[in-house]
């Protein structure tokens, strides 16, 4: 059974192919490796045995996604991560990210719409509820305006997919809010390589460790929290893969029970700033060099998951540990620099 995987050739998106292959399906990447390099598709390979049919096109390109599915009249489901997600570029660029992450989108449920068939997966955010009003987070919380066009896309693209599957009962779809997703894949052979200046917290971690950083600059430690730095919920991105391949086969199976479902991806368990450098420090042996700086703009003080929806409705839990996730993202580091 053929599966259309786009942004297949990054961080989440690769670890879903090799999930997606590890369950038998057959995997066809569409990337526009403006993120991301082929190489990656060596590593998928490396680990499956299997090398998933690349096609290198830019979805913004209406006829070549029309072209493309033509070609490959037999996809069954289609998981959806091509988008731009750099919060800062997006201010920056909020035209860029709407025809990126929106135009993009409306273009694929237009074909899946002409197909007569679509199961759908769409990468969503925990953005979208800006600082909720308490912890954990349920699906229920109310999403809040948007504090960055990126956050945006997300929560117009939810609005546009249910929109289309409330009035096309032939496309169905699941939105998965994703949390922090962190480390790499326990073979090493393929992880999280961000271009340029690290936006995220824990590429920075790594880099700073292995001497491509100088230091990492904590923003900020004087927040409401019990060491005063922010509280994320940090999941590994494997556990984060294995909840995509669930999610699809939910659809394919016919099980879901409305055609636009939304799920939260997290572990529950929310972790500071200075504990995630702790358990750093703890999986690698060394010291980490950074120092506190000042608060980040559009930064929340806290977010972490209420998991019980996907534990009970999707038969989906996190298994690994912050600990276990911080490992494998300095194990990554050390093998891509090596
Ligand atoms: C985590 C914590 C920072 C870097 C973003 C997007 C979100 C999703 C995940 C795509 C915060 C602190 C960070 C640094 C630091 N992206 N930090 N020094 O902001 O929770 O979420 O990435 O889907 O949509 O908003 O992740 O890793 O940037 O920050 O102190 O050099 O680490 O202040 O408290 P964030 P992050």
């Amino acid at each position: 059974m053929k599966i259309l995987v786009t942004g297949g050739l990054g961080f989440i998106g690769s670890h879903t192919v090799v999930e997606l292959q590890h369950q038998g399906f057959e995997v066809v990447v569409i990337d526009n490796l403006s993120n991301s390099s082929e190489d990656v598709l060596d590593g998928i390979s490396a680990i499956t045995g299997k090398e998933p049919i690349f096609e290198n096109l830019d979805l913004r390109d209406k006829k070549k996604l029309n072209g493309f599915f033509e070609k490959y009249p037999d996809i069954r489901g289609v998981i959806h991560f091509a988008a731009s997600k750099a919060v800062g570029e997006s201010v920056e660029e909020p035209l860029l990210y709407y025809e990126n992450n929106l135009g993009v989108l409306t273009y694929l449920l237009q074909e899946l719409k002409q197909k007569g068939n679509g199961n759908f997966i769409f990468s969503s955010s925990c953005t979208v509820y800006g600082q909720a009003d308490s912890m954990p987070i349920t699906e229920a919380a109310p999403v809040k305006p948007a504090e960055s066009p990126y956050g945006n896309t997300k929560q117009v693209g939810e609005e546009i997919i249910r929109d289309t599957c409330n009035v096309n009962p032939e496309l169905k779809a699941i939105a998965l809010r994703y949390f922090n997703p962190i480390g790499a894949h326990p073979s090493a052979k393929i992880g999280e390589l961000p271009l340029g200046v690290p936006q995220n917290l824990v590429p920075y971690i790594t880099q700073t460790a292995i001497g491509i950083r100088e230091k990492l600059a904590v923003f900020g430690d004087d927040y409401p929290t019990p060491d005063g730095t922010c509280i994320r919920d940090y999941i590994h991105v494997v556990d984060v893969a294995k909840a995509h391949v669930i999610a699809l086969q939910r659809l394919l199976e016919g099980n879901n029970a409305t055609n636009y479902e939304v799920f939260n991806l997290g572990t529950g368990t929310g972790s500071s700033v200075l504990e995630v450098i702790k358990s750093f420090e703890k999986v690698s042996g060394k010291k980490l060099n950074y120092n506190i700086a000042p608060r980040r703009e559009g930064d929340v003080i806290q977010a972490y998951a209420d998991t019980k929806k996907a534990n009970t409705v999707l038969g989906w839990k996190a298994e690994s540990s912050l600990d276990e996730a911080m490992k494998s993202a300095w194990e990554w580091e050390q093998k891509v620099r090596s």
